[in-house]
């Protein structure tokens, strides 16, 4: 590896951007807190909870959130936030577990009930708080805990109680700290946005400025203050995070950019040419079109082994890429500085590893590009600081269309994965034309976008069948979809019959070559999305 795949990733990412710090004790929904308060267009980063009162001071965040966790105060080894926070005078909200954080360092009483109290309670909240502004006398709040504070310490004042639970809201408006029982942050409780904006606006007074436009603006001005006159090269996919990466780098350094599409030929229907299209076309960026499809369908005969054809397809791709560098250098002439960047759609859940392990914060599988011996390039990666649905929203605004936009996740080795057994030119051509008809289908239907990812697969067998008197052997052709939130989990998707029916009649009519299509009804797990 080279030493620059080593380097650690810079938080403060937008030091020029009003800043809230989310300390994370574990919870699972660290990460939804940072896109509440992205929502409320206030910027915010999370931060393991153990980080000292120095290390807060020194990023000057506008305002503190400590979040939930599973653990409860009293347990040893249970994650305890520095005390000396409280002194910085910095505007505070915890939630769940980080109000009894905030009660025990202030000496408040805090008591394990025999029974927790799980699920939707109703709130009621004291009209005077500025956290409860706009939020009626009661309303629905997610609460899970065991532990609560009973006693708050001196100083605060009880704002909200629902029936099991004493303290489920406490405040100290002269030191701006202000506290939850329940989480704010689901969307079972009923005015959590509310609330959270409330904190950043009226009591931490931050004015909303996080916006598409804004983010844009500074990540354009953050690329130019770090490229300066450099050649910059971006390995593009046609997916959403190449699209989007190209598109701002086009925006910040023009003609100092150069794309390198490698076509493997297991692309979709046509976006091989949207590619072209878009960025050659609409976008006048220096686009380096591979067409590698012949060497890739040479690599793969015979392959049938799952991950080899991974493993292949991974391997040639850089290749490939470094080979079109070298040759852009070339192209590029004695003149020019030598390329000295790429740039890398990694986003900001890839950098964050959730809970208190302070030890390894950075995840390494974005640092994998295989450089070739002797070759360096220093990484830029403008999406750092970004969540998915931030990312779509940026796309949308440097005016990508929306197919690239709102493209659903598509495996790099492509539908090499989604054919089972050896790839040819002749499977290709069969599931290319099936999955343009399932995902027209799906497209039109499912205007809301509730279907996570859907796909034909063609498995590697026969069948018997009859179409206009005369018997047939031919392929089945497989629509895959799914319902997800996250890849992590899914399930199939409940497709209407009519759907289905519509599908298979086109594609039996319009694909040659196939005389069935079934329907995949597992979830995962026990299955996984892709089929290889
Ligand atoms: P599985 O099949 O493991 O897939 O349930 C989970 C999600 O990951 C996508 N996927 C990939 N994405 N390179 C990628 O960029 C890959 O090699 C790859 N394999 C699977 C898959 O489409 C699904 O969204």
């Amino acid at each position: 590896m080279s030493q620059h795949q080593q380097q650690p990733h810079a938080q403060h990412a937008h030091p020029q951007q009003p800043t809230v710090l989310v300390l994370d004790f574990g919870a699972q929904y660290a990460q939804l807190i940072a896109r509440r308060v992205r929502e409320a267009r206030v910027y915010s980063e999370i931060v393991p909870a153990t980080i000292t009162a120095d290390a807060i001071r020194a990023r000057k965040p506008a305002a503190l959130i400590l979040t939930g966790g599973p653990a409860s105060v009293f347990d040893a080894g249970s994650p305890h936030a520095d005390p000396a926070i409280l002194q910085l005078g910095i505007p505070m909200l915890g939630f769940c577990y980080g109000i009894q954080e905030i009660a025990h360092i202030c000496g408040g009483r805090i008591e394990t009930a025999t029974v927790g109290e799980y699920g939707p309670t109703t709130l009621i909240a004291g009209t005077h708080s500025p956290l409860f502004a706009d939020v009626p006398e009661t309303s629905q709040v997610w609460m899970s805990h065991r532990d609560s504070v009973v006693t708050a310490p001196d100083g605060f004042t009880v704002t909200a109680t629902t029936a099991n639970c004493a303290v489920a809201a406490m405040e100290d408006p002269a030191r701006r700290i202000y506290a939850t029982q329940f989480h704010p942050e689901v969307a079972h409780t009923e005015y959590g946005q509310t609330i959270i904006e409330n904190f950043l606006y009226r009591v931490a007074g931050i004015e909303p400025s996080w916006t598409t436009e804004n983010i844009a603006e500074q990540i354009v001005g953050d690329i130019r203050a770090q490229v300066g006159d450099a050649h910059v090269l971006c390995a593009l996919s046609g997916g959403v995070d190449s699209s989007v990466v190209a598109a701002l780098l086009h925006r910040a350094i023009g003609d100092q950019l150069t794309c390198v599409f490698v076509d493997h030929g297991l692309l979709r229907a046509g976006e091989a040419e949207s590619v072209d299209a878009v960025f050659r076309d609409q976008f006048h960026i220096d686009l380096v079109h591979v067409d590698a499809r012949e060497r890739y369908l040479s690599l793969l005969a015979g392959v049938t082994e799952p991950e080899q054809k991974r493993r292949i397809i991974g391997r040639e791709f850089w290749k490939v890429f470094f080979e079109e560098a070298g040759a852009l250098q070339q192209r590029l002439g004695d003149g020019t500085a030598p390329i000295r960047y790429l740039a890398q759609g990694t986003l900001y859940p890839d950098l964050i590893e959730s809970g208190t392990d302070t030890a390894a914060k950075i995840k390494s599988h974005h640092n994998l590009i295989p450089f070739p011996p002797g070759v360096h390039f220093d990484l830029i990666e403008p999406l750092k600081a970004l969540f998915k649905d931030e990312v779509r929203a940026l796309g949308a605004e440097l005016g990508l269309p929306d197919h690239i936009v709102w493209r659903q996740p598509f495996p790099g080795p492509g539908l090499a994965v989604r054919i089972i057994g050896e790839v040819t030119e002749e499977k290709l051509a069969i599931l290319r034309a099936a999955d343009a008809i399932v995902r027209a289908e799906i497209d039109a239907w499912d205007s809301e976008r509730s279907v996570w990812q859907y796909f034909a697969v063609l498995p590697d067998i026969r069948s018997v069948g009859v179409m206009g008197d005369e018997r047939t052997y031919a392929r089945p052709v497989i629509v895959r979809a799914v319902s997800s939130a996250d890849a992590m989990t899914a399930d199939w998707a409940r497709l209407p019959a009519d759907l289905l029916a519509r599908m298979s009649n086109r594609i039996i009519n319009e694909v040659a070559g196939v005389n069935r299509v079934a329907y995949d009804i597992t979830s995962k797990p026990p299955g996984t999305i892709e089929w290889e």
